[in-house]
């Protein structure tokens, strides 16, 4: 099976010029890639003109994703993006639940628990992160947190009528999100094994301050079968990287 390796832009770059010359970078780079499926989630603004330097034919495994999407598809919302609209731009993939999203727009399990439901309606995947905070690592409640998370999150989902990967869970533990401190292989192979007895048929990956350099030991170590890089994923070289290195596992 592929490796799945998502590209987490957040709010970056500042400019399109400067988004649409990452994206030719990382698209010239990744042309012999055969093995990954990469997924970029550039802001919502840029996906559209990026869309159109994308070339099926030389980089067939390049894909677009989103970084959020709202649980209604149209009607009274402002500032909101539906993953109809996701759709029909050309998206495939949606991440929902990330760490930012929950502190600093305090969005709840439940409302993730709609947004996931709304993106498998349009058949978009969503990418769900989940991770425990240092103070629930520090008291050693990883497992009930992440379980917790699973459970609200995915609540109502019948897990058996997904199709096989089409639900992707990212354990992203939230002290190693742009910290430069990732979480140390072992550890992250315990949540690993942990995660896969509850999501058979789900694709697992692992992110927090992924670089080329720690890439690997997620893949190959922990047994991962992708990562979410978000710093990383700024600089093209260091991104090519990472997905040549996924290549080789
Ligand atoms: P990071 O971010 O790679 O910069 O730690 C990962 C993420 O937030 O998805």
């Amino acid at each position: 099976m592929k490796s799945l390796i998502v590209a987490n832009w957040k709010l970056n770059p500042q400019t399109l010029i400067e988004a649409k010359k990452l994206f030719n970078s990382v698209k010239k780079g990744i042309r012999n890639i055969k093995k990954v499926e990469i997924v970029i989630c550039p802001p919502f603004l840029y996906i559209s003109d990026l869309k159109k330097l994308a070339d099926q034919k030389l980089t067939p495994n390049l894909k677009f994703g989103a970084q959020d999407c709202f649980w209604e598809n149209k009607g009274a919302f402002t500032g909101e993006i539906s993953p109809s609209m996701l759709k029909n731009l050309g998206c495939q993939y949606v991440i929902l639940g990330h760490s930012e999203r929950r502190r600093y727009f305090q969005e709840s399990d439940e409302m993730i628990n709609k947004k996931i439901k709304a993106a498998i309606s349009e058949n978009l995947k969503p990418i769900l992160c989940i991770g425990e905070t240092e103070d629930e690592r520090k008291e050693g409640k990883t497992f009930k947190v992440l379980k917790n998370q699973l459970q609200k999150n995915l609540a109502k989902i019948e897990k058996s009528k997904l199709k096989i990967g089409s639900l992707i869970v990212a354990y992203e533990p939230v002290w190693a999100i742009g910290t430069g401190n990732p979480c140390e292989p072992k550890e992250a192979k315990k949540v690993f094994l942990f995660l896969k007895k509850i999501l058979k048929n789900s694709i697992i990956l692992y992110g927090g301050s992924v670089n080329s350099e720690n890439a690997i030991n997620y893949l190959k170590e922990s047994g991962f079968q992708g990562l979410l890089v978000g710093g990383a994923s700024l600089k093209a070289k260091e991104f090519i990287e990472i997905v040549k290195k996924s290549e080789e596992v």
